[in-house]
């Protein structure tokens, strides 16, 4: 379903280019459950978003569902994002001006105005499930930490994406919630066979899922396969 191609990431920010991806090889199976696994400044971020065709890498490839998302526009890259991906950025990215219903349902209009109605009701029902249901008329500034990142896990859910990739999405929650979110996703996965990417630097948080890929100063360092998850 996805495919990474020798990955490099350089930028040229300071007085000497940094590498943040050195050839990065990654093959995805639909239905899987993927974590992404390593230390703070590792490249998971800058990973995921050109796996997410959100940032194009400086050298390779990346091939969803057999289509080169680097060699085809801008405006066909973002088709492809709006129907199939779902993403959960680290910092949220909520829309400032508008209340928490609007940043969840808007993001389901891609297909047409006319599906308001549905996408706000279904907005208010994945909110409810995340414990927001008293908070649909507040802005982002109105939120906690944690309330902004569940909104944007309801935003990136909205649409029944194909792939989903979390950034850290339990970064800012309490083991309590955070659990809860996360059982959310294994439950979409194994129901709807939702492809899941997730990275993190927890490792209990890791260990949730079935195939680990451990990342070390952009390359990827190992592996990991179980057959036996802990519920
Ligand atoms: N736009 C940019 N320009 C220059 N350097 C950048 C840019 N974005 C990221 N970097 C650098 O690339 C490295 C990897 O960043 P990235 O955000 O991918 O790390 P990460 O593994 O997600 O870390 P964390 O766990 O802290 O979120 C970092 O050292 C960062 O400083
Ligand atoms: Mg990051």
């Amino acid at each position: 379903m996805l495919e990474a191609r020798n990955l490099y990431k350089i930028y040229n920010t300071g007085r000497k280019p940094l590498e943040v991806l050195k050839g990065i090889n990654l093959k995805i199976e639909k239905g899987e459950f993927v974590a992404i696994l390593g230390p703070s400044g590792a490249g998971k971020s800058t990973l995921l978003h050109i796996l997410g065709g959100l940032d194009s890498p400086t050298k390779g490839e990346v091939y969803f569902e057999g289509i080169n998302l680097y060699n085809i526009n801008e405006r066909e890259r973002a088709r492809i994002r709006n129907k199939k991906i779902g993403f959960v950025f680290q910092f949220y990215h909520l829309l400032p001006e508008f209340n928490v219903s609007e940043n969840v349902y808007l993001a389901g209009l891609v297909d047409g105005f006319h599906k308001r109605r549905e996408y706000r009701e279904k907005a208010k029902k994945i909110l409810s499930f995340l414990g927001l249901e008293e908070r649909l008329q507040h802005k982002p500034n109105q939120l906690s930490g944690g309330e902004q990142q569940r909104v944007a896990i309801a935003r990136a859910l909205i649409n029944e994406p194909e792939i989903l990739f979390c950034d850290e999405p339990t970064g800012n929650l309490d083991s309590q919630m955070g659990e809860l979110v996360l059982n959310y996703l294994r439950e979409l996965n194994r129901e709807k066979e939702q492809t899941i990417i997730l990275v993190t630097h927890a490792e209990d948080l890791a260990e949730k899922a079935k195939r680990i890929v451990y990342i070390k100063d952009g390359e990827l360092i190992r592996e990991s396969l179980r057959t036996k998850i802990p519920t």
